[in-house]
């Protein structure tokens, strides 16, 4: 065969990038593979609308059924997006046709990835999903392939564009969360329904992927710690800047002996380590790993140019005729996941209680972290509004199930604390 026909199903603003992308570079495309790549069928819910620029008619199908049956048809390239629903029925489908499948959806493959690597594998067709971690970074490959001599011991960094924006404008512009959001909401960095960017949905699937390829493990898309960074406040990046550090949401995989500790936070990271100036929609991650060390991979995290460039590599992989395992390894081997029990983590924590400014707030806590043997290693006080303060500290390394017992205590007294944040501190010596 020489030449790939391919269906594009899902023309928003990514499958147009992709289709525009191919169409301009398939001169290079035919050099680089030596193979032709032809755009065979396109398929979007409504079909009509103006997208600016011309599609042939021949090229326009109605419904996406037909593409993926479509004997001609030997790679289905899925941009619609969602777990479920038609997303996962084209994928499933094309595969069982035999097709191999190129999708960004880090949802459907952090939820059905293993079952649909199996399927693939059956199939004896390739399952590709680079765009779906990191945007544009070529971080599944560099994983898969280029460190593949590896044993991986630890994969982290800022997997979600959207709350690194939020963050950095945070600082930027002494603002509140909820201000930033509503910018980023009218200049479409983020989502009218933010859910999955800002409560760590989305970063969770990405580092879910990617500890599933880097460790050899079956996917853990639940049981894990995800939270968001929608309570922090402008006081924390303030006081958190103070101090040397700065906050970023991370997601965070390590194998420890059968043990993988999974989890996505917002941290408090100091300024010096790696990750704490990647900005803006930047993402970042950090492999390390025996016997490379530590290797960081930095790019464009989203965005339609990013995404199509990650694509258009899968649709290349596959006609290059790399036999990729969608998970690096074939599916029958990844192994089963014992997963770390998180109320056993060692961190430094910050703590912000936003009290009422009257005595015995601050003995009221000291007492309580003394009863869980936590000790204080910074603390300061500010007053706030309304006969409020903020009363800030860092702790010695403690035991999240201490904390933990804390904050479930000192959240029981309405009265006296109105709000109490807590971040986890990353610190180099004890990551
Ligand atoms: N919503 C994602 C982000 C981009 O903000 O990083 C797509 O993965």
């Amino acid at each position: 065969m020489r030449e790939f026909n391919i269906g594009i199903i899902g023309l928003g603003n990514i499958g147009l990038e992709v289709y525009k992308n191919i169409k301009k570079n398939s001169s290079d495309i035919k050099k680089k593979t030596g193979f032709k790549l032809n755009i065979l069928k396109v398929s979007a819910k409504n079909l009509r609308k103006k997208r600016g620029i011309k599609i042939p008619n021949k090229l326009l199908e109605k419904n996406y059924l037909e593409i993926i049956k479509n004997p001609k048809i030997n790679i289905v390239v899925e941009l619609i997006g969602g777990a479920d629903g038609i997303a996962k029925k084209v994928v499933f489908d094309s595969i069982k046709n035999k097709k191999h499948v190129v999708t960004a959806n880090k949802a459907l493959i952090a939820k059905h990835g293993d079952q649909l690597s199996i399927l693939a594998e059956k199939n004896g067709v390739n399952l590709l999903f680079e765009a779906a971690v990191g945007g544009g970074i070529p971080i599944i490959r560099s994983i898969k392939q280029g460190l593949i001599a590896n044993k991986l011991h630890h994969i982290y960094g800022i997997l979600n564009g959207t709350t690194n924006y939020i963050l950095t404008e945070m600082e930027k512009r002494n603002l509140n969360f909820k201000d930033v959001l509503k910018d980023a909401q009218k200049l479409g960095y983020a989502e009218a329904n933010p859910t999955a960017d800002v409560d760590g949905h989305d970063a969770a699937a990405k580092i879910s992927i990617l500890s599933s390829i880097g460790f050899g493990t079956k996917i853990i898309n639940n049981g894990f710690l995800v939270e968001g960074i929608r309570k922090i406040e402008i006081e924390d990046i303030k006081f958190a800047k103070d101090l040397g550090y700065k906050i970023k949401l991370l997601a965070i995989s390590e194998r420890l002996g059968k043990y993988i500790k999974q989890r996505v936070h917002p941290c408090l990271i100091p300024i010096n380590l790696d990750v704490a100036n990647i900005d803006n929609v930047t993402n970042a991650i950090v492999v390390d790993g025996n016997p490379i060390g530590r290797t960081i991979y930095e790019g464009p995290g989203a965005g339609k140019g990013p995404t199509s460039s990650a694509v258009i590599s899968d649709i290349t992989s596959i006609m290059l005729g790399n036999d990729e395992f969608s998970f690096g390894l074939s599916p029958s081997a990844k192994k089963n996941v014992h997963l770390f029990n998180f109320n056993n983590h060692i961190s430094k924590y910050y703590i912000r209680f936003l009290t009422k400014d009257v005595p015995g707030v601050l003995s009221t806590i000291t007492s309580n972290l003394a009863k869980n043997k936590i000790s204080v290693a910074n603390l300061i006080q500010e007053p706030s509004n309304n006969g409020n303060a903020n009363v800030m500290l860092i702790t010695h390394f403690s035991k999240e199930s201490n904390i933990q017992r804390v904050l479930k205590n000192l959240n029981k007294q309405k009265k006296l604390f109105k709000k109490i944040v807590m971040i986890r501190v990353r610190d180099l010596k004890k990551l």
